[in-house]
């Protein structure tokens, strides 16, 4: 078979482990899991996302053991926005997590799921009034992200004839720049302390938590140990004030999955402390401040992304292999910056699928879309791939499942690989039926027969 001409360029490499285009060795990933990455295209179709569950169950046992070895009273809850597909929150639940949810539709898929109303943490700066009274009916772990929601509730609690059970959200500076100072309420300018004053004069609610979710992708663990101390302290200003018994501290989420940002220098699997470090961090802190409460208190963990991220694989074939009016190399890859969202923070492993040849060249890996801003990775140390060969792109669990937008392209099927080795459709390609089923075309201007002139 005659071979497609390859037009010759030269670049430099050393011999040896390492050059300056990083280890010339060879590093493909021809199967997830065990199954063939070849076998999930042909069956499910490129791009395809697909989800390990043996790494989101082995990652949950491993970030609860961390915490319970050193704390008595823990309890996640899985944060819906994360990975909200039904088959990846019903996985957690199944691993005894609660359900972290920041909208009424998240809301509604946890009760469909099955997650009693108590176990359901409900956060976010805007509950509609009808989501919030049904999620105080349900007795749902309410958190006040602002004084109109104070006001909501206590005329919900009016409504229900019966005091509402409820937590703020609180912010605070713990070192982690730019301060993430938009939701609930500030603890340096008193915001928090006049929040609860407020809950205690009307005497409508009962305040039973603190909340706090210092940022994302936080790499220093110190700064949970500052946001204990000080949710401690405030916890010992109210109980001394207004005689509050605070019974649970939430510390959201934030911890970093193995990914790398752009911008970091090392890459995340080296930076990553590993959830071990958070743990010492929080629970260390908590467990000094005993003597503050008649029992420890619940300590909630609303971990995202550091719990799935590992678990979520995407495979992309190369459309074309390309070269740029420069010079530059570049592949067209048939997924692109809507179906992985997260490419826009983060320096993904982009790993072929099959062998390679050795040569490395910096490339511009491009998505499918007719949009100038479809780039997936601006610059990557890559081997010219040829149009249909495959590469796996991880890792991807974290967001992109959610966030993922309907544009140009269908949004692809996604599998979860079972622990025996067996993948699941769990949420099918999209098709125009599916993406036509909620539009409609006005009688008038329906029209019987295509009028389009020729030219
Ligand atoms: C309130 C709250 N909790 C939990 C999370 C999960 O965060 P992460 O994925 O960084 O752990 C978020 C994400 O922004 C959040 O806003």
């Amino acid at each position: 078979m005659a071979r497609e001409y390859v037009k010759p360029r030269i670049l430099q490499q050393k011999e040896g482990m390492m050059n300056k285009f990083g280890a010339v060795a060879s590093r493909f990933m021809d199967a997830i899991e065990g199954v063939k990455v070849g076998r999930l295209v042909d069956e499910y179709g490129s791009p395809l996302f697909v989800l390990s569950e043996r790494a989101i169950r082995q990652q949950y046992r491993h970030a609860v053991r961390e915490f319970s070895l050193l704390y008595p009273r823990v309890q996640f809850s899985w944060s819906y926005k994360t990975n909200y597909l039904d088959a990846v929150c019903a996985l957690y639940h199944q691993e005894g997590s609660w359900a972290e949810v920041v909208s009424e539709f998240e809301y509604e898929k946890a009760v469909k799921l099955g997650v009693p109303g108590e176990k359901i943490i409900f956060n976010g700066p805007y509950k509609p009034y009808e989501a919030l009274k049904t999620a105080a009916r349900r007795k749902s772990k309410i958190h006040i992200d602002h004084m109109e929601e104070i006001a909501a509730l206590e005329r919900i609690a009016r409504e229900l004839k019966q005091p509402v059970e409820v937590a703020i959200r609180m912010n605070m500076d713990t070192g982690i720049y730019p301060m993430w100072s938009r939701f609930g309420f500030n603890l340096e300018n008193q915001e928090a302390f006049a929040a609860v004053s407020r809950i205690q004069t009307t005497g409508k609610l009962v305040l039973k938590g603190l909340h706090c979710h210092i940022g994302t992708f936080i790499m220093e663990p110190n700064a949970y140990k500052v946001a204990v101390q000080k949710m401690v302290a405030f916890t010992r200003k109210i109980r001394d004030e207004f005689g509050v018994g605070i019974e649970y501290l939430d510390l959201g989420g934030g911890f970093p999955s193995t990914n790398t940002l752009h911008g970091q220098y090392l890459p995340g699997s080296q930076a990553n402390l590993g959830i071990g470090k958070y743990a010492e961090a929080i629970c260390g802190e908590l467990n000094r401040c005993g003597s503050l409460f008649d029992k420890p208190p619940l300590l909630l963990l609303e971990s995202g992304r550091a719990l799935i991220d590992e678990a979520g694989f995407l495979i992309a074939s190369v459309v074309a292999r390309k070269r740029l009016s420069d010079g530059t190399a570049a592949l067209v890859l048939d997924a692109g910056i809507n179906t992985l969202v997260t490419a826009a923070w983060y320096k993904h492993e982009f790993i072929p699928a099959q062998a390679y040849s050795e040569i490395l060249e910096n490339t511009i890996l491009y998505g499918p879309l007719c949009m100038n801003i479809d780039v997936v990775r601006p610059l990557i140390s890559f081997p010219a791939l040829s149009a249909g060969e495959r590469v796996v792109i991880h890792p991807v669990g974290a967001y992109n499942m959610t966030q993922w937008m309907q544009f140009i392209r269908y949004r692809p099927a996604i599998v979860l690989i079972d622990t025996k080795g067996s993948p699941h459709v769990v949420r099918k390609a999209e098709d125009l039926a599916y993406l036509t089923e909620l539009e409609e075309i006005p009688a008038h201007i329906r029209e019987k027969k295509f009028r389009g002139r020729l030219a």
